[in-house]
């Protein structure tokens, strides 16, 4: 009897506490869950060379890895990165800009993999106030400008890859992935045999050194320099511990709310959020985790001059509509010049997705995924309305025969209404689908929604015991 006891009491204390971390991470997430959608900004000092190294345009890769891809070395990178100064940086235009275009949340890469720290670190000297001509912190005036316009700041950090302080470790590229050296086979066998490094100033120190006396002294800095800090992004865990990793995690206490992703150390730091990158999962490849896709609005994250592959608006929209739909984050990317201006073809972008967010962004923020199955018209999120349910149709291909079907769906049609006009259409239950009159033309060829009220909640088709 005792036994009998002892266990249920067991029992009930871990059901409490897996229920108090489960109501914690909800509380945690819920902005970001509501959010939908973040910019991402990669830039420092790669930028000055903007994926071209002594004329020859980099074989591979983002810009910002141009230092390990071209194998440069650490007194002739951090000899150029003297004579860096963003006079046009204007993050309050960044921060702005962002807001207008309906994103709710800015990640900054505070340290890529370069290790070039954009703050005042007093834990190592490459950093923007020790050692470029600018000689200002870049974080500081950015979280001021989030407070005034009430943007979540987050940080990306490279936690373990750092190609400039000693010891930090690098992902080993092939000499081919940069440039024609003609030293690449003498080269390729160096970095094989040192891990990755090409320049000996690289291993003056050990892993454990460099996350001793320059990694988890940066995170604590930018932990407590910049006010919230809502989220903080690893990146490439390369030759990454289970102790560093435990070593960073007691650094986060010191701001309980923040958010991290998966790429601390896996398996075992999965962090909050999944992150897919540079694509868009399927249905099926959804796994009830919060997942964010990151994604660059042409092929290179770090400002590359030579880079015009950029995407269009079009599709730049309709990846977060599709995104939404699935119930995840979009973390769009930009990658200021080395004088800090944005290139126009992303100041571009964002301001026309904010005229569409203007009109469509309630049927993205603080939505929950498509109940309903894959549509060959578009795409659907949803939200709750009172007892009934509002089901948000974005309309990608607008039907030639003017009626649009949503398939399996029992629940009776009450309205569905227009957006763009503020319309009400005429609408039907069918045949287990709702059928909806539309006008000939799409009030929007991107994507044109069409609030759909129907009664009652409605059975998730997609749901594989997910919470969303
Ligand atoms: C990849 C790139 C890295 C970039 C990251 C963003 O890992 O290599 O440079 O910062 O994606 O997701």
């Amino acid at each position: 009897m005792k036994k009998f006891y002892f266990i249920l009491i067991w029992a009930l204390i871990f059901s409490v506490s897996m229920q108090a971390q489960t109501t914690g991470k909800d509380a945690r997430m819920e902005w970001w869950r509501a959010a939908r959608f973040g910019m991402f900004i990669h830039w420092g000092v790669y930028a000055q060379w903007g994926g071209v190294y002594h004329g020859h345009q980099q074989a591979r890769g983002g810009a910002e890895w141009i230092m390990n891809r071209s194998k440069i070395p650490v007194t002739e990178y951090q000899e150029r990165a003297k004579s860096f100064n963003p006079v046009n940086y204007n993050p309050d235009a960044i921060v702005k800009m962002a807001k207008d275009a309906g994103m709710k949340y800015i990640i900054i890469t505070s340290k890529h993999h370069d290790g070039f720290a954009l703050f005042k670190s007093d834990a190592s000297k490459w950093n923007v106030v020790d050692a470029t001509k600018y000689g200002k912190d870049l974080l500081e005036p950015l979280a001021e400008a989030c407070r005034k316009y009430g943007m979540k700041l987050g940080f990306y950090y490279s936690q373990a890859q750092d190609w400039n302080n000693p010891g930090g470790s690098v992902a080993r590229k092939e000499m081919r992935e940069g440039w024609p050296n003609p030293d690449s086979a003498k080269i390729d066998a160096y970095t094989a045999a040192h891990k990755g490094h090409w320049d000996p100033l690289q291993e003056t120190k050990t892993f454990d050194e460099y996350i001793d006396g320059v990694a988890v002294p940066q995170v604590k800095e930018i932990l407590t320099k910049y006010g919230d800090i809502a989220v903080l992004w690893w990146d490439t865990p390369t030759n990454m511990t289970d102790a560093a990793a435990l070593k960073f995690q007691e650094v986060l206490k010191l701001q309980p709310g923040i958010i991290t992703n998966d790429r601390l150390k896996r398996p075992n730091f999965p962090g909050d959020t999944k992150t897919p990158e540079q694509k868009i999962p399927t249905q099926a490849e959804l796994d009830g985790q919060d997942w964010e896709t990151c994604m660059t609005m042409n092929g290179s994250w770090g400002y590359k001059s030579w880079d015009h592959n950029w995407k269009s608006t079009e599709s730049l929209v309709r990846n977060l509509v599709d995104i939404a739909s699935k119930g995840g984050n979009y973390l769009l990317n930009i990658g200021p010049k080395e004088d800090g201006s944005v290139p126009a073809e992303s100041i571009e972008r964002l301001a026309q997705i904010g005229n569409w967010m203007k009109v469509n962004g309630n049927a993205i923020y603080a939505t929950k995924a498509s109940p309903l199955p894959d549509l060959d018209w578009g795409r659907c999120t949803m939200k709750r309305a009172g007892k009934n349910t509002q089901l948000n149709l974005f309309v990608f291909n607008w039907p030639a025969n003017g009626k649009l079907v949503v398939p399996a769906i029992a629940n009776k049609a009450i309205e569905a209404r227009l957006i763009a006009t503020g319309k009400k259409l005429t609408v039907k239950n069918e045949n287990g689908s709702i059928v909806i009159v539309l006008p000939s033309a799409a009030p929007d060829k991107i994507a044109s929604l069409i609030q759909l009220t129907v009664t009652g909640e409605i059975a998730n088709v997609n749901i594989k015991g997910t919470k969303k």
